[in-house]
């Protein structure tokens, strides 16, 4: 008797970008959600040499790390350059976004057309996090973190530890931190 032919199936492999500075909780819900229908998530930080933020790229990538620590099929990495020669280079055939309202919409559908002219073959997949984190924003995050405010239900712990330890390390040296 013949054995019977195993079928296999190439890993789909899902690329999710952004400059996460920090991640928040809407970043994780996404996270998730693309991680229960990827066999891979690669959680990718954009370098920008143009572009400082308030935590150093590697401050970004070690907190992402934390964040995303307990999903086995979800990893963490950098990129330079353009993106979808990036989701070539680890065989992602999917761009993740998150759609938090129509706000995002035309950039987010700007940037997925213009990914799609430069890789037809790479697909941008938008998933909408749970309503009550839509109107979170890491900009927003940092803005309520320097002044004080409670940021715990929007940012993982490990985060909110981050942000208090920042601001209150550039309170001591009397710095301003950027905004963005
Ligand atoms: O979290 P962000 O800042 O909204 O993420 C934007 C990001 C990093 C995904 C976008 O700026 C990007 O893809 N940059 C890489 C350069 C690139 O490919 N640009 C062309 C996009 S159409």
């Amino acid at each position: 008797m013949r054995a019977a032919a195993i079928q296999t199936y190439p890993m789909r492999r899902a690329l999710y970008p952004g400059s996460f500075d920090p991640v928040t909780n809407g970043h994780l819900d996404v996270i998730e959600r693309a991680a229960r229908i990827f066999d891979e998530v690669v959680v990718t930080v954009a370098y920008n040499e143009e572009k400082s933020g308030l935590f150093t790229f590697p401050e970004r990538m070690h907190l992402l790390e934390k964040t995303v620590e307990r999903h086995p099929n979800v990893r963490v990495s950098q990129f330079e350059g353009l993106l979808v020669n990036y989701a070539r280079s680890v065989e992602a055939s999917v761009i993740i976004r998150g759609l938090r309202a129509i706000s995002d919409f035309e950039y987010e559908f700007q940037m997925a057309l213009m990914n799609r002219k430069l890789d037809s073959e790479i697909e941008t997949m938008f998933l909408m996090p749970k309503e009550e984190y839509t109107y979170i924003s890491s900009r927003l995050v940092k803005e309520i973190a320097r002044l004080g405010g409670d940021i715990e239900a929007f940012v993982p712990d490990c985060i909110a530890r981050a942000l208090k330890e920042k601001f209150s390390r550039k309170k001591v040296i009397g710095v301003e931190a950027p905004n963005d």
